[in-house]
């Protein structure tokens, strides 16, 4: 256990750095030491801004006092490779979502991690929202019974201006997709950690409103490895962007997500009797508008669910245990996306045990 506070160096200070600078700042035990970035000028408006010395040389950077974990927030597909460095040079490593855009460069860095004795966490933010917490645990009560059907619907829209603001954004080497590898990856893993493994897919993809290299439409039907059936949809060319969805059927409940917000939750004990064609309940919309979604902006993310998972993982180098989204936790969405651009690119069925026997 540290006597001193954990000290967090930013790697990237884009768009997301300042949720990353704020939740680090609100977390009791966490201090912003150092932040880093290849464009001067950014790395001085973060490092000004949160009052902390800021590098464009790693070397530098990794050199500071005080630096316990470097938080990589950079075009994802270089997730692996500075995330290796820092934990060549032993410090923990926490990473934005996607994990890398590659299988092969998401188990270069867990394997780097593991050899270096240090944390691997990666963000995936809304597992720590309060109310999706409380279906993932009444399902593993078994509260739901046998489950039916999940579906996640991310709906989101981004102008090509949002492509054309990064170099890296919509290419095949640095976003490795689109709507799904970029945007949909938060809700297709509340969808898997819910719902459990998923055994096999079919999916269609397109390039529907955009001039990019990668996808802006996808539809995808799942087989669950305990027999469920799933769906996920994931577009950028929803005009004007609606708040993403995840709906969790089982054979004795239904549980309806909104933007975090457990809109619906029902059960035959809440419901009483259900007649011959189910029930005429009609659903309550308890939304406040408050949900910390991002369907039409990504700066209109809150940090509240950022703060959470860094306190788990300031609370994980303390307690020296595992944080709760590792690095092998984080292959699962990233293999059922690529599974998906697999499914759509040779149109077949695609079985993730096979496709992805290396990482299982
Ligand atoms: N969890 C979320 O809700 C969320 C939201 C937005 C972005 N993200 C993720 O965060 C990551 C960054 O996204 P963004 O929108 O902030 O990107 P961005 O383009 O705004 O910022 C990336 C920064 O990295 C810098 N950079 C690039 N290469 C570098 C290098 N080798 N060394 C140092 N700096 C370098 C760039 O100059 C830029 O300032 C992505 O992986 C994205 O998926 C997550």
């Amino acid at each position: 256990m540290l006597s001193r506070s954990v000290g967090f160096g930013i790697v990237g200070c884009g768009v997301i750095a300042p949720t990353h600078c704020d939740a680090i700042k609100d977390v009791p035990g966490a201090e912003l030491v150092a932040v880093l970035d290849i464009d001067p000028e950014r790395a001085r408006s973060i490092g000004e801004r949160y009052g902390v010395p800021y590098f464009t040389n790693q070397a530098e950077f990794l050199a500071q006092p005080g630096l316990d974990v470097v938080n990589i927030l950079l075009p994802s597909g270089f997730h692996a490779t500075v995330g290796s460095a820092a934990a060549q040079a032993g410090k923990h490593v926490l990473v934005e979502k996607p994990i890398d855009v590659t299988v092969e460069s998401a188990l270069k860095l867990i394997e780097a991690c593991e050899a270096a004795g240090v944390k691997l966490g990666v963000i995936s933010q809304h597992r720590f929202a309060p109310e999706v917490i409380k279906v993932k645990k009444a399902v593993e009560a078994g509260e739901f019974g046998p489950l039916v059907l999940g579906e996640a619907s991310i709906k989101w829209y981004r102008t090509q201006k949002y492509y054309e603001s990064g170099n890296w954004r919509g290419t095949k080497a640095l976003d490795g997709g689109g709507a799904l590898m970029n945007q949909g990856v938060h809700y297709i893993d509340l969808l898997q950690w819910i719902m459990g493994p998923v055994e096999s897919i079919k999916a269609e993809v397109q390039t529907r409103t955009h001039q990019i290299e990668v996808e802006d439409l996808a539809v995808a039907v799942l087989r669950f490895a305990n027999g469920a059936l799933g769906s996920i949809t994931g577009s950028t060319s929803i005009f004007p962007g609606l708040p993403e969805k995840l709906e969790i059927h089982g054979q004795d409940a239904t549980a309806l997500i909104e933007a975090d917000v457990l809109k619906g939750f029902y059960n035959r004990a809440n419901l009483g009797e259900v007649g011959n064609y189910g029930t005429k309940q009609t659903i309550s919309d308890k939304n406040d508008g408050k949900g910390p979604g991002g369907a039409a902006s990504p700066t209109s993310i809150g940090h509240s669910l950022h703060t959470a998972q860094v306190a788990d993982f300031v609370a994980a180098i303390q307690e020296n245990r595992d944080p709760a989204i590792t690095g092998r936790d984080a292959l699962r969405p990233l293999e059922i996306i690529l599974a998906i651009y697999r499914s759509a690119a040779e149109n077949r069925e695609v079985k993730l045990s096979e496709e992805f026997s290396n990482s299982r």
